[in-house]
């Protein structure tokens, strides 16, 4: 039995999970010949009540880092988990990050170790529902032409509360509650956070260096209650759309308010689940659909590439 050690970065909705689940699979990692040594967990408040298997050791001091095989980043933020991970990357060892701001944002320092097969991302978009999986392995075969998709839970969540006659403030503040949100919530309903998961999309289908700031963005907030009915009488939808089509000899990606017919793949997958029409000219139209967003959705996916890590699968490698 060898000994892997794991760091975390982070013990909010995401990271306490990770966590458990690690705790819960031991027998999994057993089977693989590892034992998983929590080495620490990065938080901001040591006195915080946490939700973590017992003995699990909480710091503020990041000097655990030092001695760690991976890595798993759950912190949230761009500028402060990179200055963090940086000197642990260049030291060639893989991390396992759900921080699709980060990526996105900062894809001009992370590509390398992206193509390198050190990071792993899929709980980046669509949480635990995997697409970056299938674009990362088997999708590569096929020309791809297109893609819309629904990818943020906040949104769906209160566009969802919307229709049945909810505020969109009281909406929110239930989103917020139930961890779906990000800091500050603006991401999620000013379309900021699509806009995150559609880069680090596109770069695999589309342009291996896709820039965020090349995508189109307009969020919910001005979406009225009137807005709902009115689509609601028509048999329509409201949904905060992803787009990436062909334009000319380049890409064209938005993200922005649609009205959808019901029987719109992105409506009949279900009022809160996340979906995504993908289209290829060999694969033909496929249609991934589930949970994007919650706590134990996004660990699964994490522990997820922690298990592919250790039977020896590289990361998520964009194209090249
Ligand atoms: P969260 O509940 O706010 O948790 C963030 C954690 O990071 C907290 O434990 C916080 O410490 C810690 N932290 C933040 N800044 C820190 C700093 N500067 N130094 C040390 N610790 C710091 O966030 P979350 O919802 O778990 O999200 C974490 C990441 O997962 C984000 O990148 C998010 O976009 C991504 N994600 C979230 C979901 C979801 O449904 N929530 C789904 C997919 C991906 P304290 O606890 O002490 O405050
Ligand atoms: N804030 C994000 C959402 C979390 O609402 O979808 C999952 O990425």
């Amino acid at each position: 039995m060898r000994t892997v050690t794991v760091g975390v970065l982070g013990s909010g909705t995401v990271g306490q999970d990770v966590l458990n689940l690690i705790e819960r699979r031991e027998s999994v990692f057993s089977d693989l010949g590892v034992r998983i040594e929590i080495s620490g967990v990065l938080v901001r408040d040591v006195n915080k009540v946490r939700d973590v298997p017992l003995g699990t050791r909480v710091t503020t001091d990041l000097g655990f880092l030092q001695e760690c095989g991976v890595v798993i980043e759950a912190m949230g933020g761009v500028d402060r988990p990179l200055e963090m991970l940086l000197p642990y990357l260049r030291s060639g060892r893989p991390v396992i990050t759900a921080n699709k701001a980060l990526l996105a944002e900062r894809w001009d320092v992370l590509r390398d170790y992206a193509l390198a097969g050190t990071l792993y991302y899929e709980a980046s978009v669509m949480a635990g529902t995997p697409v970056i999986g299938p674009m990362s392995t088997v999708l590569r075969a096929s020309t791809f032409t297109r893609l819309q998709a629904v990818l943020n839970g906040t949104c769906l969540y209160i566009l969802n509360q919307m229709e049945g006659g909810k505020n969109y403030a009281d909406a929110l503040a239930e989103a917020q509650a139930l961890g779906y949100a990000e800091t500050p919530p603006t991401l999620d309903v000013g379309g900021f956070d699509t806009a995150h998961k559609l880069a680090v999309l596109a770069r695999f289908c589309a342009d291996g260096n896709f820039p965020y700031s090349a995508v189109e963005v307009q969020g919910i907030e001005d979406i009225t209650q009137k807005d709902i009915q009115d689509a609601r009488a028509a048999g329509e939808r409201i949904k905060l759309v992803a787009e990436l089509e062909r334009q000319g000899s380049g890409w064209r990606a938005t993200v922005a308010p649609q009205r959808l017919p019901d029987n719109h793949p992105l409506c009949t997958a279900g009022a809160s689940r996340n979906a995504l029409v993908y289209e290829g000219e060999e694969c033909g139209m496929l249609i991934f659909a589930g949970g994007g967003a919650g706590g134990m959705i996004t660990a699964s996916a994490m522990v997820g590439d922690l298990l592919d890590l250790l039977i020896g699968f590289p990361g998520h490698v964009p194209l090249h």
